[in-house]
Protein backbone atom coordinates (compact mmCIF):
# COMPACT_ATOMS: atom_id res chain seq x y z
CA UNK A 1 0.00 0.00 0.00
CA UNK A 2 2.25 2.93 -1.11
CA UNK A 3 0.10 4.52 -3.30
CA UNK A 4 -1.24 7.49 -1.06
CA UNK A 5 -4.54 9.13 -1.58
CA UNK A 6 -4.81 8.12 -5.17
CA UNK A 7 -5.72 4.60 -4.87
CA UNK A 8 -9.39 2.32 -4.15
CA UNK A 9 -9.42 0.11 -1.93
CA UNK A 10 -11.71 -3.37 -2.19
CA UNK A 11 -12.72 -5.08 0.67
CA UNK A 12 -13.21 -8.88 -0.69
CA UNK A 13 -16.68 -10.76 0.55
CA UNK A 14 -15.33 -13.90 -1.76
CA UNK A 15 -16.76 -13.33 -5.06
CA UNK A 16 -14.84 -15.43 -7.83
CA UNK A 17 -14.85 -11.82 -9.68
CA UNK A 18 -12.92 -9.41 -7.01
CA UNK A 19 -9.45 -10.14 -8.81
CA UNK A 20 -11.34 -8.71 -12.03
CA UNK A 21 -12.36 -5.28 -10.09
CA UNK A 22 -9.06 -4.92 -9.29
CA UNK A 23 -7.98 -5.49 -12.99
CA UNK A 24 -10.25 -3.18 -14.21
CA UNK A 25 -9.53 -0.33 -11.84
CA UNK A 26 -6.24 -0.56 -12.78
CA UNK A 27 -6.78 -0.61 -16.42
CA UNK A 28 -8.12 2.79 -15.64
CA UNK A 29 -4.69 3.86 -14.46
CA UNK A 30 -5.56 3.93 -10.86
CA UNK A 31 -4.04 1.90 -8.56
CA UNK A 32 -6.02 -0.82 -6.48
CA UNK A 33 -5.70 -3.37 -3.68
CA UNK A 34 -7.28 -6.14 -2.38
CA UNK A 35 -8.43 -7.13 1.31
CA UNK A 36 -10.15 -9.51 3.62
CA UNK A 37 -13.52 -8.01 4.24
CA UNK A 38 -12.52 -8.21 7.90
CA UNK A 39 -9.09 -6.40 7.72
CA UNK A 40 -8.73 -3.63 9.70
CA UNK A 41 -10.26 -0.35 8.63
CA UNK A 42 -7.68 1.75 10.88
CA UNK A 43 -4.94 0.44 9.08
CA UNK A 44 -6.53 0.73 5.18
CA UNK A 45 -7.99 3.93 6.37
CA UNK A 46 -3.57 5.04 7.21
CA UNK A 47 -3.13 5.10 4.06
CA UNK A 48 -5.77 7.12 2.74
CA UNK A 49 -8.03 5.24 -0.30
CA UNK A 50 -10.09 7.34 -2.53
CA UNK A 51 -12.85 5.47 -2.89
CA UNK A 52 -13.64 1.76 -1.29
CA UNK A 53 -15.22 -0.87 -3.49
CA UNK A 54 -17.34 -3.70 -1.45
CA UNK A 55 -17.31 -7.03 -3.92
CA UNK A 56 -20.15 -9.62 -4.74
CA UNK A 57 -19.88 -12.49 -2.51
CA UNK A 58 -21.62 -16.06 -2.15
CA UNK A 59 -23.13 -15.36 1.43
CA UNK A 60 -26.39 -14.02 2.41
CA UNK A 61 -26.05 -10.86 4.18
CA UNK A 62 -28.66 -11.53 6.81
CA UNK A 63 -27.43 -15.44 7.48
CA UNK A 64 -25.50 -16.32 10.71
CA UNK A 65 -22.03 -15.96 10.24
CA UNK A 66 -22.31 -13.87 6.93
CA UNK A 67 -18.89 -11.80 6.35
CA UNK A 68 -19.75 -8.39 7.40
CA UNK A 69 -16.98 -5.61 7.32
CA UNK A 70 -16.09 -3.36 10.88
CA UNK A 71 -19.53 -0.72 11.18
CA UNK A 72 -16.97 1.91 11.00
CA UNK A 73 -16.48 1.45 7.30
CA UNK A 74 -19.67 3.31 7.12
CA UNK A 75 -18.89 6.64 8.89
CA UNK A 76 -15.67 7.25 7.39
CA UNK A 77 -17.27 9.79 4.52
CA UNK A 78 -15.45 7.71 1.61
CA UNK A 79 -16.95 7.27 -1.94
CA UNK A 80 -17.98 3.66 -1.72
CA UNK A 81 -19.77 1.27 -4.19
CA UNK A 82 -21.07 -1.63 -3.21
CA UNK A 83 -21.69 -4.41 -5.99
CA UNK A 84 -24.11 -7.59 -5.59
CA UNK A 85 -23.05 -8.90 -1.33
CA UNK A 86 -21.72 -5.38 -1.13
CA UNK A 87 -24.87 -3.76 -2.20
CA UNK A 88 -27.10 -5.65 0.01
CA UNK A 89 -24.43 -4.90 2.70
CA UNK A 90 -24.58 -1.45 2.41
CA UNK A 91 -28.66 -1.66 2.71
CA UNK A 92 -28.74 -4.16 5.44
CA UNK A 93 -26.24 -2.25 7.63
CA UNK A 94 -27.63 1.23 6.70
CA UNK A 95 -31.08 0.64 7.21
CA UNK A 96 -32.63 -0.78 3.96
CA UNK A 97 -33.59 -4.17 4.25
CA UNK A 98 -32.51 -7.45 2.17
CA UNK A 99 -34.36 -10.48 1.06
CA UNK A 100 -34.13 -14.10 -0.48
CA UNK A 101 -35.85 -14.60 -3.59
CA UNK A 102 -36.89 -17.77 -4.34
CA UNK A 103 -35.49 -17.16 -8.05
CA UNK A 104 -31.96 -17.53 -8.62
CA UNK A 105 -31.05 -15.02 -11.41
CA UNK A 106 -28.22 -15.62 -13.76
CA UNK A 107 -26.81 -14.13 -17.02
CA UNK A 108 -28.06 -11.01 -18.98
CA UNK A 109 -30.53 -8.44 -17.78
CA UNK A 110 -31.85 -5.22 -18.81
CA UNK A 111 -31.54 -2.49 -16.39
CA UNK A 112 -33.85 0.36 -16.88
CA UNK A 113 -31.71 3.31 -15.57
CA UNK A 114 -32.86 7.01 -13.89
CA UNK A 115 -31.06 9.65 -15.92
CA UNK A 116 -30.21 11.76 -13.09
CA UNK A 117 -27.70 8.75 -11.64
CA UNK A 118 -24.58 9.89 -11.17
CA UNK A 119 -22.17 6.44 -11.09
CA UNK A 120 -24.38 5.46 -14.26
CA UNK A 121 -24.20 9.16 -15.53
CA UNK A 122 -24.27 8.72 -19.41
CA UNK A 123 -25.43 5.66 -19.75
CA UNK A 124 -28.36 4.95 -22.18
CA UNK A 125 -31.80 4.50 -21.11
CA UNK A 126 -31.99 0.64 -20.93
CA UNK A 127 -28.00 -1.31 -20.75
CA UNK A 128 -27.62 -4.95 -20.60
CA UNK A 129 -26.20 -5.82 -17.42
CA UNK A 130 -24.90 -9.28 -15.99
CA UNK A 131 -26.33 -10.46 -12.62
CA UNK A 132 -25.81 -12.94 -10.31
CA UNK A 133 -27.49 -13.48 -7.13
CA UNK A 134 -30.22 -14.89 -5.38
CA UNK A 135 -30.85 -12.03 -2.39
CA UNK A 136 -32.17 -8.70 -3.40
CA UNK A 137 -32.56 -5.60 -1.94
CA UNK A 138 -35.98 -5.00 -0.83
CA UNK A 139 -35.98 -1.67 1.08
CA UNK A 140 -33.20 0.81 0.31
CA UNK A 141 -32.25 2.83 3.53
CA UNK A 142 -33.00 6.34 4.22
CA UNK A 143 -32.30 8.82 1.90
CA UNK A 144 -31.37 6.85 -0.63
CA UNK A 145 -32.57 6.89 -4.44
CA UNK A 146 -33.56 4.38 -7.02
CA UNK A 147 -31.61 4.59 -9.86
CA UNK A 148 -31.95 1.44 -11.63
CA UNK A 149 -34.32 -1.44 -11.75
CA UNK A 150 -34.67 -4.63 -14.10
CA UNK A 151 -38.08 -6.51 -14.66
CA UNK A 152 -37.27 -9.42 -12.28
CA UNK A 153 -35.69 -6.79 -9.34
CA UNK A 154 -37.10 -3.34 -7.77
CA UNK A 155 -33.98 -1.94 -6.70
CA UNK A 156 -31.52 -2.99 -9.34
CA UNK A 157 -29.30 -0.02 -8.26
CA UNK A 158 -29.26 2.91 -5.48
CA UNK A 159 -27.55 6.01 -4.25
CA UNK A 160 -27.17 8.60 -1.96
CA UNK A 161 -24.80 11.15 -3.46
CA UNK A 162 -24.43 13.27 -0.64
CA UNK A 163 -23.41 10.67 1.74
CA UNK A 164 -21.05 8.83 -1.64
CA UNK A 165 -22.53 5.63 -1.69
CA UNK A 166 -23.50 3.74 -4.33
CA UNK A 167 -24.94 -0.02 -4.97
CA UNK A 168 -25.79 -2.19 -8.03
CA UNK A 169 -26.91 -5.87 -8.07
CA UNK A 170 -25.41 -6.48 -11.25
CA UNK A 171 -21.06 -7.01 -11.90
CA UNK A 172 -19.66 -4.06 -14.07
CA UNK A 173 -16.09 -5.80 -13.66
CA UNK A 174 -17.22 -8.59 -16.22
CA UNK A 175 -17.02 -8.48 -20.29
CA UNK A 176 -20.88 -9.28 -20.44
CA UNK A 177 -21.81 -5.64 -18.67
CA UNK A 178 -21.03 -3.77 -21.95
CA UNK A 179 -20.81 -0.54 -19.76
CA UNK A 180 -19.05 -1.67 -16.79
CA UNK A 181 -15.62 0.44 -17.31
CA UNK A 182 -18.22 3.63 -17.55
CA UNK A 183 -19.02 2.97 -14.38
CA UNK A 184 -15.99 2.50 -12.41
CA UNK A 185 -14.96 5.51 -14.55
CA UNK A 186 -17.59 7.74 -12.96
CA UNK A 187 -17.15 6.35 -9.51
CA UNK A 188 -13.13 6.74 -9.78
CA UNK A 189 -12.67 9.76 -11.54
CA UNK A 190 -16.04 11.73 -10.95
CA UNK A 191 -17.13 10.55 -7.51
CA UNK A 192 -13.72 9.76 -6.04
CA UNK A 193 -11.99 12.38 -7.95
CA UNK A 194 -8.98 10.24 -8.78
CA UNK A 195 -6.49 10.88 -11.22
CA UNK A 196 -4.90 8.19 -13.79
CA UNK A 197 -1.69 7.63 -12.66
CA UNK A 198 -0.77 4.24 -12.25
CA UNK A 199 1.19 3.65 -15.06
CA UNK A 200 3.93 0.70 -15.79
CA UNK A 201 6.02 2.99 -16.17
CA UNK A 202 5.49 5.45 -13.07
CA UNK A 203 5.31 2.11 -11.46
CA UNK A 204 9.45 1.35 -12.04
CA UNK A 205 10.58 4.20 -11.39
CA UNK A 206 8.59 3.92 -7.49
CA UNK A 207 9.82 1.04 -7.29
CA UNK A 208 13.41 1.31 -7.86
CA UNK A 209 13.37 4.55 -5.98
CA UNK A 210 11.53 2.53 -2.85
CA UNK A 211 14.33 -0.48 -3.36
CA UNK A 212 16.96 2.29 -3.04
CA UNK A 213 15.98 3.66 -0.58
CA UNK A 214 15.26 0.46 1.40
CA UNK A 215 17.44 -1.59 0.95
CA UNK A 216 21.02 0.32 1.60
CA UNK A 217 23.58 -2.40 1.72
CA UNK A 218 24.47 -6.40 1.27
CA UNK A 219 23.96 -8.50 -1.83
CA UNK A 220 20.49 -9.92 -3.40
CA UNK A 221 20.37 -13.59 -4.33
CA UNK A 222 17.66 -14.33 -7.45
CA UNK A 223 17.07 -17.64 -9.33
CA UNK A 224 16.94 -17.21 -13.23
CA UNK A 225 14.70 -19.21 -15.08
CA UNK A 226 14.40 -17.43 -18.27
CA UNK A 227 10.54 -17.30 -17.41
CA UNK A 228 8.38 -14.12 -17.12
CA UNK A 229 8.27 -13.50 -13.48
CA UNK A 230 12.52 -13.97 -12.41
CA UNK A 231 13.43 -12.41 -15.73
CA UNK A 232 11.14 -8.84 -14.84
CA UNK A 233 12.19 -9.04 -11.29
CA UNK A 234 15.74 -9.58 -11.82
CA UNK A 235 16.02 -6.92 -14.42
CA UNK A 236 13.91 -4.72 -12.29
CA UNK A 237 16.19 -5.26 -9.30
CA UNK A 238 19.12 -4.55 -11.86
CA UNK A 239 17.93 -1.00 -12.15
CA UNK A 240 18.09 -0.35 -8.52
CA UNK A 241 20.76 -2.98 -7.34
CA UNK A 242 23.17 -3.17 -10.56
CA UNK A 243 26.23 -5.62 -9.47
CA UNK A 244 24.62 -5.91 -5.72
CA UNK A 245 21.88 -8.25 -7.48
CA UNK A 246 23.26 -11.69 -8.06
CA UNK A 247 21.09 -13.40 -10.41
CA UNK A 248 21.65 -16.94 -10.68
CA UNK A 249 20.78 -19.38 -13.59
CA UNK A 250 21.31 -22.98 -12.73
CA UNK A 251 21.68 -25.04 -16.17
CA UNK A 252 19.50 -28.29 -14.73
CA UNK A 253 20.81 -30.19 -17.52
CA UNK A 254 16.61 -29.95 -19.03
CA UNK A 255 16.14 -27.05 -20.51
CA UNK A 256 14.90 -26.36 -24.30
CA UNK A 257 17.43 -26.39 -27.60
CA UNK A 258 19.61 -23.58 -27.36
CA UNK A 259 18.12 -21.97 -23.86
CA UNK A 260 21.02 -21.78 -21.47
CA UNK A 261 23.00 -19.70 -24.41
CA UNK A 262 19.78 -17.78 -25.35
CA UNK A 263 19.03 -16.95 -21.76
CA UNK A 264 23.08 -16.29 -21.30
CA UNK A 265 22.78 -13.84 -24.25
CA UNK A 266 19.81 -11.82 -23.32
CA UNK A 267 20.41 -11.24 -19.74
CA UNK A 268 24.37 -11.16 -19.80
CA UNK A 269 25.77 -9.67 -22.69
CA UNK A 270 22.43 -7.65 -23.86
CA UNK A 271 20.91 -6.77 -20.56
CA UNK A 272 24.06 -6.69 -18.91
CA UNK A 273 22.65 -8.74 -15.49
CA UNK A 274 25.43 -9.85 -12.98
CA UNK A 275 24.30 -13.36 -14.20
CA UNK A 276 26.01 -16.22 -12.99
CA UNK A 277 25.57 -19.50 -15.16
CA UNK A 278 26.04 -22.77 -13.17
CA UNK A 279 25.92 -25.71 -15.02
CA UNK A 280 24.79 -28.74 -13.08
CA UNK A 281 23.54 -30.67 -15.95
CA UNK A 282 25.25 -33.76 -15.13
CA UNK A 283 24.70 -33.77 -11.46
CA UNK A 284 20.76 -33.67 -11.71
CA UNK A 285 20.84 -36.63 -14.91
CA UNK A 286 22.88 -38.56 -12.46
CA UNK A 287 19.97 -38.42 -9.39
CA UNK A 288 17.56 -39.01 -11.86
CA UNK A 289 19.13 -42.25 -13.41
CA UNK A 290 16.61 -45.18 -13.29
CA UNK A 291 13.72 -43.15 -11.90
CA UNK A 292 10.38 -43.36 -13.53
CA UNK A 293 7.72 -42.02 -11.23
CA UNK A 294 7.11 -38.10 -11.95
CA UNK A 295 6.24 -36.83 -8.44
CA UNK A 296 9.98 -38.38 -7.45
CA UNK A 297 11.81 -36.71 -10.58
CA UNK A 298 10.08 -33.30 -9.07
CA UNK A 299 11.12 -33.56 -5.69
CA UNK A 300 14.55 -34.88 -6.61
CA UNK A 301 14.71 -31.84 -9.25
CA UNK A 302 13.47 -29.83 -6.35
CA UNK A 303 16.17 -30.64 -3.64
CA UNK A 304 18.78 -30.70 -6.49
CA UNK A 305 18.08 -27.23 -7.11
CA UNK A 306 17.88 -25.93 -4.09
CA UNK A 307 21.50 -27.35 -3.05
CA UNK A 308 23.14 -26.06 -6.31
CA UNK A 309 21.32 -22.79 -5.58
CA UNK A 310 22.83 -22.57 -2.37
CA UNK A 311 26.26 -23.71 -3.68
CA UNK A 312 26.61 -21.15 -5.51
CA UNK A 313 25.00 -18.60 -2.76
CA UNK A 314 27.62 -19.23 -0.76
CA UNK A 315 30.66 -18.00 -2.74
CA UNK A 316 29.22 -14.71 -3.18
CA UNK A 317 29.86 -12.73 -0.05
CA UNK A 318 27.77 -10.60 2.22
CA UNK A 319 24.17 -12.00 0.76
CA UNK A 320 21.30 -10.53 2.56
CA UNK A 321 18.41 -11.01 0.79
CA UNK A 322 16.14 -13.72 -1.23
CA UNK A 323 14.46 -11.86 -4.50
CA UNK A 324 11.49 -13.75 -5.87
CA UNK A 325 9.54 -12.60 -8.83
CA UNK A 326 5.81 -13.74 -6.84
CA UNK A 327 3.02 -12.17 -8.41
CA UNK A 328 -0.43 -10.88 -6.74
CA UNK A 329 -2.49 -13.98 -7.37
CA UNK A 330 -0.34 -16.22 -5.46
CA UNK A 331 -0.30 -12.84 -2.62
CA UNK A 332 -4.08 -12.89 -2.63
CA UNK A 333 -6.93 -15.42 -2.68
CA UNK A 334 -10.20 -14.84 -2.47
CA UNK A 335 -11.92 -15.70 0.77
CA UNK A 336 -13.77 -18.02 -1.20
CA UNK A 337 -11.18 -20.77 -1.78
CA UNK A 338 -9.67 -19.96 1.33
CA UNK A 339 -11.03 -19.37 5.07
CA UNK A 340 -11.54 -15.78 5.75
CA UNK A 341 -8.56 -16.03 8.76
CA UNK A 342 -5.73 -16.45 6.44
CA UNK A 343 -6.64 -14.63 3.16
CA UNK A 344 -3.66 -12.66 2.98
CA UNK A 345 -0.46 -15.18 3.13
CA UNK A 346 2.40 -14.00 2.16
CA UNK A 347 4.33 -16.05 -0.10
CA UNK A 348 7.72 -17.29 1.64
CA UNK A 349 9.97 -19.96 0.19
CA UNK A 350 10.34 -21.63 -2.77
CA UNK A 351 11.24 -25.17 -1.48
CA UNK A 352 12.45 -23.68 2.32
CA UNK A 353 15.11 -21.09 0.34
CA UNK A 354 15.12 -18.35 2.82
CA UNK A 355 14.18 -20.24 6.11
CA UNK A 356 17.29 -22.26 5.56
CA UNK A 357 19.69 -19.74 4.22
CA UNK A 358 17.66 -16.92 6.92
CA UNK A 359 17.38 -14.10 4.16
CA UNK A 360 15.03 -11.27 3.93
CA UNK A 361 12.63 -11.77 0.71
CA UNK A 362 12.39 -8.95 -1.54
CA UNK A 363 9.44 -9.14 -4.04
CA UNK A 364 9.43 -6.46 -6.13
CA UNK A 365 6.10 -8.04 -8.31
CA UNK A 366 3.86 -8.67 -5.59
CA UNK A 367 1.43 -6.11 -6.04
CA UNK A 368 0.94 -7.07 -10.16
CA UNK A 369 -0.66 -9.11 -12.43
CA UNK A 370 0.27 -11.42 -14.91
CA UNK A 371 -0.21 -8.69 -17.93
CA UNK A 372 1.19 -5.86 -15.48
CA UNK A 373 4.14 -8.04 -15.44
CA UNK A 374 4.85 -8.00 -18.95
CA UNK A 375 4.00 -4.67 -19.60
CA UNK A 376 6.72 -3.83 -17.13
CA UNK A 377 9.16 -5.99 -18.95
CA UNK A 378 8.41 -4.02 -21.94
CA UNK A 379 9.11 -0.87 -19.94
CA UNK A 380 12.40 -2.43 -19.11
CA UNK A 381 13.26 -3.23 -22.65
CA UNK A 382 13.00 -7.42 -22.06
CA UNK A 383 13.03 -8.96 -25.60
CA UNK A 384 9.58 -10.36 -26.52
CA UNK A 385 11.80 -13.65 -27.16
CA UNK A 386 11.41 -13.81 -23.12
CA UNK A 387 7.83 -12.17 -22.51
CA UNK A 388 6.24 -13.98 -24.82
CA UNK A 389 7.65 -17.52 -24.31
CA UNK A 390 4.78 -20.15 -23.76
CA UNK A 391 5.17 -21.46 -19.88
CA UNK A 392 7.57 -24.05 -18.77
CA UNK A 393 7.47 -26.20 -15.90
CA UNK A 394 9.88 -25.89 -13.27
CA UNK A 395 11.10 -29.87 -13.69
CA UNK A 396 11.78 -28.76 -17.50
CA UNK A 397 12.08 -31.48 -19.98
CA UNK A 398 11.93 -34.46 -17.02
CA UNK A 399 8.16 -34.55 -17.24
CA UNK A 400 8.22 -34.77 -20.75
CA UNK A 401 10.30 -37.77 -21.12
CA UNK A 402 8.42 -40.14 -19.92
CA UNK A 403 9.58 -42.60 -17.85
CA UNK A 404 13.54 -42.84 -17.54
CA UNK A 405 15.01 -39.93 -18.21
CA UNK A 406 18.84 -40.21 -20.09
CA UNK A 407 20.59 -37.46 -21.80
CA UNK A 408 20.21 -39.15 -25.27
CA UNK A 409 16.88 -39.12 -24.93
CA UNK A 410 16.96 -35.49 -23.49
CA UNK A 411 18.63 -34.56 -26.44
CA UNK A 412 15.98 -36.66 -28.71
CA UNK A 413 12.96 -34.65 -27.13
CA UNK A 414 14.94 -31.35 -27.58
CA UNK A 415 15.76 -31.58 -31.08
CA UNK A 416 11.44 -32.41 -31.86
CA UNK A 417 10.71 -30.05 -29.59
CA UNK A 418 12.35 -27.11 -31.26
CA UNK A 419 11.08 -28.29 -34.94
CA UNK A 420 7.33 -27.79 -33.66
CA UNK A 421 7.93 -24.05 -31.72
CA UNK A 422 10.16 -23.48 -34.89
CA UNK A 423 6.95 -24.37 -37.36
CA UNK A 424 4.43 -22.72 -34.78
CA UNK A 425 6.15 -19.66 -34.79
CA UNK A 426 7.03 -19.19 -38.71
CA UNK A 427 3.38 -19.78 -39.22
CA UNK A 428 2.38 -17.58 -36.52
CA UNK A 429 0.73 -19.67 -34.67
CA UNK A 430 3.05 -19.46 -31.83
CA UNK A 431 1.30 -16.51 -30.02
CA UNK A 432 -2.05 -17.58 -30.34
CA UNK A 433 -1.26 -20.54 -28.45
CA UNK A 434 -0.54 -20.82 -24.86
CA UNK A 435 1.66 -23.05 -24.71
CA UNK A 436 2.65 -26.08 -26.87
CA UNK A 437 5.65 -28.73 -26.73
CA UNK A 438 6.69 -32.24 -27.32
CA UNK A 439 6.10 -35.56 -25.10
CA UNK A 440 8.64 -38.36 -25.57
CA UNK A 441 6.82 -41.51 -25.21
CA UNK A 442 8.41 -44.55 -23.60
CA UNK A 443 6.96 -46.82 -26.19
CA UNK A 444 8.43 -47.64 -29.68
CA UNK A 445 6.94 -48.33 -32.57
CA UNK A 446 7.50 -50.08 -35.84
CA UNK A 447 7.95 -47.89 -39.85
CA UNK A 448 9.47 -48.12 -42.75
CA UNK A 449 11.83 -45.95 -44.29
CA UNK A 450 13.09 -46.08 -47.58
CA UNK A 451 13.78 -50.57 -48.10
CA UNK A 452 14.34 -50.56 -44.28
CA UNK A 453 11.92 -51.42 -41.22
CA UNK A 454 12.61 -49.42 -38.02
CA UNK A 455 11.51 -49.59 -34.71
CA UNK A 456 12.14 -46.67 -32.97
CA UNK A 457 10.24 -44.40 -30.12
CA UNK A 458 6.88 -42.29 -30.44
CA UNK A 459 6.45 -38.24 -30.17
CA UNK A 460 3.06 -36.58 -29.03
CA UNK A 461 3.00 -33.12 -29.69
CA UNK A 462 0.88 -31.28 -27.14
CA UNK A 463 -0.63 -27.35 -27.95
CA UNK A 464 -3.20 -25.87 -25.65
CA UNK A 465 -5.22 -22.76 -25.64
CA UNK A 466 -5.70 -21.63 -21.77
CA UNK A 467 -6.05 -18.55 -19.58
CA UNK A 468 -4.10 -19.38 -16.24
CA UNK A 469 -3.65 -23.70 -17.14
CA UNK A 470 -6.13 -24.58 -14.74
CA UNK A 471 -8.48 -25.90 -17.42
CA UNK A 472 -7.08 -25.91 -21.35
CA UNK A 473 -8.38 -26.79 -25.03
CA UNK A 474 -6.35 -28.58 -26.97
CA UNK A 475 -5.90 -26.04 -30.50
CA UNK A 476 -7.35 -27.05 -33.79
CA UNK A 477 -4.11 -26.50 -35.39
CA UNK A 478 -4.09 -27.19 -39.25
CA UNK A 479 -3.54 -30.07 -40.65
CA UNK A 480 -1.36 -29.02 -43.27
CA UNK A 481 1.13 -27.92 -40.38
CA UNK A 482 0.50 -31.17 -38.41
CA UNK A 483 2.04 -33.03 -41.60
CA UNK A 484 5.09 -30.66 -41.69
CA UNK A 485 5.38 -30.76 -38.38
CA UNK A 486 5.16 -34.40 -38.08
CA UNK A 487 7.17 -35.16 -41.32
CA UNK A 488 10.17 -32.87 -40.39
CA UNK A 489 10.75 -34.63 -36.94
CA UNK A 490 10.68 -37.64 -37.87
CA UNK A 491 12.89 -37.34 -41.46
CA UNK A 492 15.22 -35.19 -39.33
CA UNK A 493 15.31 -37.22 -36.03
CA UNK A 494 17.06 -39.96 -35.92
CA UNK A 495 15.58 -41.98 -33.12
CA UNK A 496 12.08 -40.84 -33.93
CA UNK A 497 9.39 -42.79 -36.53
CA UNK A 498 6.05 -41.60 -35.62
CA UNK A 499 4.36 -38.41 -34.38
CA UNK A 500 1.04 -38.26 -32.67
CA UNK A 501 -1.36 -35.17 -31.86
CA UNK A 502 -2.43 -35.39 -28.26
CA UNK A 503 -6.38 -34.33 -28.25
CA UNK A 504 -7.47 -34.52 -24.92
CA UNK A 505 -8.79 -30.82 -22.95
CA UNK A 506 -7.74 -30.07 -19.27
CA UNK A 507 -9.66 -31.53 -17.50
CA UNK A 508 -10.03 -34.23 -17.90
CA UNK A 509 -6.80 -34.70 -18.79
CA UNK A 510 -3.63 -32.44 -17.16
CA UNK A 511 -1.85 -30.44 -19.50
CA UNK A 512 1.82 -31.81 -18.96
CA UNK A 513 1.74 -35.70 -19.48
CA UNK A 514 3.22 -36.19 -16.19
P1 LIG B 1 -0.81 -29.46 -15.62
O1 LIG B 1 0.05 -30.50 -16.27
O2 LIG B 1 -0.91 -29.65 -14.14
O3 LIG B 1 -0.06 -28.09 -15.84
O4 LIG B 1 -2.16 -29.34 -16.27
C1 LIG B 1 -0.57 -26.81 -15.62
C2 LIG B 1 0.55 -25.81 -15.88
O5 LIG B 1 1.58 -25.97 -14.89
C3 LIG B 1 2.80 -26.34 -15.48
N1 LIG B 1 3.40 -27.36 -14.60
C4 LIG B 1 4.39 -27.11 -13.73
N2 LIG B 1 5.06 -25.96 -13.44
N3 LIG B 1 6.36 -27.14 -11.84
C5 LIG B 1 6.06 -26.00 -12.52
O6 LIG B 1 6.71 -24.98 -12.27
C6 LIG B 1 5.72 -28.32 -12.06
O7 LIG B 1 6.03 -29.33 -11.44
C7 LIG B 1 4.69 -28.29 -13.06
N4 LIG B 1 3.85 -29.24 -13.53
C8 LIG B 1 3.08 -28.64 -14.48
C9 LIG B 1 2.46 -26.87 -16.85
O8 LIG B 1 3.54 -26.75 -17.77
C10 LIG B 1 1.26 -26.02 -17.21
O9 LIG B 1 1.66 -24.76 -17.70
Amino acid sequence: MKKKANWIAILDFGSQYTQLIARRIRELSVYSEIFPYNYSIEKILKHEPAGIILSGGPDSVYADGAPRPDNAIFDTGIPMLGICYGMQLIAEMTGGKTSGSNRREYGYSKLEIDSKSKLLKGLGKKEDVWMSHGDKVTEMPPDFAKTGYTDNIEIGAMENHEKKMYGIQFHPEVHHTPRGMDIFKNFIFDICGLKPNWTMSSFVADSVNQLKTKHKTGNIILGLSGGVDSSVAAVLLNKAFGDRLYSIFINNGLLRKNEETEVVEVFKDKIGLNLIYADYSDLFLKKLEGVTDPEKKRKIIGETFIRCFEKEAKKIGDVKYLAQGTLYPDVIESVSVKGPADVIKSHHNVGGLPDKMDLELIEPLRELFKDEVRAVGRELGIPDIILGRHPFPGPGLAVRVLGDITKERADLLREADAIFIQELKDSDWYNKIWQAFVVLLPVQSVGVMGDERTYENVAAIRAVHSVDGMTADWVKIPYDLLAKVSSRIVNEIKGINRVVYDITSKPPGTIEWE
